[in-house]
């Protein structure tokens, strides 16, 4: 079954199976899923159960798609993602980006974790996507192009749209959050980055390095939808001063930087 078929047949199943129409979509990182908590759901559903969702390899608590009530508008959550690292392709990876289009979504936000190379970042802070860098060995639009979905060539000039990054900076200054704004490179994982890839990171112009996000931002740009993103920073990655990981410390800092970003999304929805 070619994927344009396989996307309709996941939609199909999900507006059968109570789940509806939503012109917001969130796509939730790792550690960063209590925005759910504030989601009035009306329906929530396994990626276990929609039919050509790649096989989950996310905790049990993870792996969900939410439709609810959120800041007084529908939303479509999507609690935990599909990384590249995890086996799966970028076709895979990003599948439920297009099936969050054909269940209405208009405008994308997303979240991650990552770790700075800018040394201006403070760990727990957050920081505004303005543009990024795909290092990932593949672009989610390689193969076979449904004009149906969005064209062949996809303009990338300003992935990130302007008008919800400044939404974003206004509600961060009205609640007091301090807010970076810059480049976030997507990198292969899943071993981080020795210190001479941070370097590397950091000469080609990026502030913060994650394993996730850019398929999604190209494909939802590739089906027209707007898109907002947001990066907690969970460790520090100074290459001359680098520590082995602590991942207890990045899990402090991930739950810091959430309560956070979520007052930023609930404040952005309430305006969309
Ligand atoms: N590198 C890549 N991905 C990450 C990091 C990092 O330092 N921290 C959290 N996600």
């Amino acid at each position: 079954m070619i994927m344009l078929e396989k996307v309709k047949e996941a939609a199909e199943y999900l507006i059968n199976n109570g789940i509806g129409e939503a012109k917001v979509g969130i796509v939730l990182g790792t550690g960063l899923e209590k925005l759910v908590e504030h989601i009035s759901i009306t329906k929530s559903i396994s990626y276990k159960e929609i039919p050509h969702f790649p096989e989950s390899r996310m905790d049990l608590h993870s792996g969900q798609l939410i439709f609810g009530t959120l800041a007084g508008k529908k939303v479509l959550a999507m609690k935990g993602r599909y990384h590249f690292y995890e086996g799966h392709n970028l076709q895979e990876v990003t599948f439920p980006v297009r099936v969050l289009k054909l269940l209405g979504v208009e405008t994308l936000l997303l979240s991650n974790a990552c770790g700075s190379v800018n040394p201006d970042y403070e760990a727990a802070s957050l920081m505004i996507i303005d543009d990024h860098i795909n290092m990932l060995p593949g672009n989610p639009l390689i193969g076979v192009n449904y004009p149906e979905f969005g064209p062949r060539f996809i303009d990338m000039s300003q992935p990130y749209d302007a008008e919800l990054i400044s939404k974003i900076e206004a509600i961060a200054k009205k609640e007091k959050i301090k807010v970076h704004k810059g480049v976030y490179v997507a990198w292969m994982g899943p071993s981080l980055e020795t210190r001479a890839e941070y370097r590397f990171i950091k000469t080609m112009g990026a502030d913060v390095v994650g394993m996730s996000t850019v398929p999604e931002v190209i494909v939802a740009r590739h089906m027209g939808m707007k898109v907002a993103a947001i990066s907690v920073i969970t460790d520090l990655c100074d290459p001359d001063r680098l520590k082995p990981l602590d991942i207890d410390e990045v899990l402090n800092n991930a739950a810091i930087a959430e309560k956070k970003m979520t007052k930023l999304f609930l404040g952005l929805v309430e305006e969309l």
